[in-house]
């Protein structure tokens, strides 16, 4: 019997486990209430629900705060709930979870000008229907609604050929490794090269950019010499292969004239 309650708990767990994380962020009051309302109150469950939040299972609450499982007490304070976050203070709302972003934004040029109608955070990510960034974010029409593209142009032009250089070289150790060449060290440089390239925008400073970036080129840079000393060694390897290869046929070669000039000697 207790063996029967233990395997159906571990059923439950491995469902459990298995759900997506929307789905189980999908169960709580503040949904459920906020997906029957209209207008400004409804609107941010559709737009929230194919969010790279949902998708990591970030819900209202995570944001907002509040008791997600308690429908009367759900918007009290004492329940932590924060409401809606004035313009100023958006970078500190988001920055609690992104912490190292808004450490480099509130330094840059939009943190220092919020008051100043310096942009934030919602200005150029949106509040609820939030996706994974992209350069793209950087365009002329949304940035060039408060001042002129050119700066932004140039961050852009730094950001984009790294980008590139990154891609590539990701590409390359995918490859290697599935040729069996050990890149674990190269694949953790890589990541760490990524994650410091992905904090430099956010200080919207075009000269920081530029060494920033060409410093992260030249960390990149030891990588690619690594790769074409792999790919050297590699078309080695082929060509020895070859030879091998060469050798053989020739020994069949030679084993078969043998054969038939014996078997030639046989007849006569
Ligand atoms: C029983 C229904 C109900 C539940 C449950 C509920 N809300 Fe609300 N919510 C409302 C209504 C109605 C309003 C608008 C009136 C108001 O502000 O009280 C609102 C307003 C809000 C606002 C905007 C406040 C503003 O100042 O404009 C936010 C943000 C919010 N809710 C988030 C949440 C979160 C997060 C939860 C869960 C922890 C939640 N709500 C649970 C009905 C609900
Ligand atoms: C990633 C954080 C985040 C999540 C998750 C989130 N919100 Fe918000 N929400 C915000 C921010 C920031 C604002 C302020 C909007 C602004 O300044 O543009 C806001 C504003 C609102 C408002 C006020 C809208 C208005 O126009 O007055 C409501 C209502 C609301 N959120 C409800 C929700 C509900 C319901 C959910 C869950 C489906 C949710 N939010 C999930 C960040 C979030
Ligand atoms: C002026 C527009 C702008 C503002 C303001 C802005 N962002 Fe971004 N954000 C971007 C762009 C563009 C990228 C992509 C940069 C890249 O890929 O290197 C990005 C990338 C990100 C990323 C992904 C970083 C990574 O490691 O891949 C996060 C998270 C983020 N922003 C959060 C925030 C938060 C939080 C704030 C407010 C403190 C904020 N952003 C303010 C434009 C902006
Ligand atoms: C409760 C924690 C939390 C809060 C608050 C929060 N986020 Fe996130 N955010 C996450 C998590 C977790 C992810 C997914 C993992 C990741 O990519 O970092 C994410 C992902 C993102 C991404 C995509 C990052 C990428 O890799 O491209 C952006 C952009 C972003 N958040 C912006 C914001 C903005 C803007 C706010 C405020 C309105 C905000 N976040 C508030 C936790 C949070
Ligand atoms: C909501 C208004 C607003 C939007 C939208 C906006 N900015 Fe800004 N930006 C400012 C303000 C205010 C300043 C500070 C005053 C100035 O230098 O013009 C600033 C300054 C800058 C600077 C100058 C930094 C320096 O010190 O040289 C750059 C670069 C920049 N923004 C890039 C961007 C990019 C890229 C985008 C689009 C992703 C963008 N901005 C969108 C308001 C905005």
């Amino acid at each position: 019997m207790s063996r029967l309650v233990c395997s159906l708990f571990v059923v439950i767990l491995a469902a459990w486990w298995s759900m997506p994380a929307s789905l189980l962020a999908a169960d709580t009051v503040c949904i459920q209430c906020h997906g029957g309302l209209e207008g400004r109150l409804g609107e941010p469950v559709a737009q929230w629900q194919t969010s790279v939040h949902a998708e990591n299972g970030i819900s209202c609450h995570d944001c907002h705060g509040g008791d997600p499982a308690d429908s009367a007490m759900a918007m009290s304070p004492e329940r932590g709930f924060i409401g809606v976050p004035d313009y100023v203070d958006v970078p500190d709302f988001c920055g609690r979870c992104h912490v190292g972003v808004a450490e480099e934004y509130k330094a840059g040029a939009h943190g220092q000008a919020i008051e100043n109608g310096g942009a934030q955070c919602v200005v150029c990510h949106g509040n609820h229907a939030i996706e994974k960034a992209t350069l793209e974010l950087i365009n002329e029409e949304d940035c060039s609604q408060c001042h002129t593209y050119e700066r932004a142009a140039l961050i852009r032009m730094s950001l984009v050929e790294t980008d590139k250089v990154i891609t590539t070289v990701e590409h390359d150790l995918e490859r290697l490794y599935r040729l069996g060449f050990a890149v674990d060290d190269m694949q953790g440089e890589l990541f760490n090269q990524r994650n410091r390239f992905h904090r430099i925008f956010h200080g919207v400073d075009v000269e920081r950019v530029r060494r920033e970036t060409a410093d992260v080129e030249g960390e990149l840079g030891k990588i690619v010499k690594q790769v074409v000393s792999m790919d050297s060694t590699l078309s080695q390897r082929k060509l020895w292969g070859s030879v091998v290869i060469g050798l053989f046929v020739l020994a069949g070669v030679v084993f078969l004239l043998l054969r038939k000039a014996y078997e030639e000697e046989e007849k006569s």
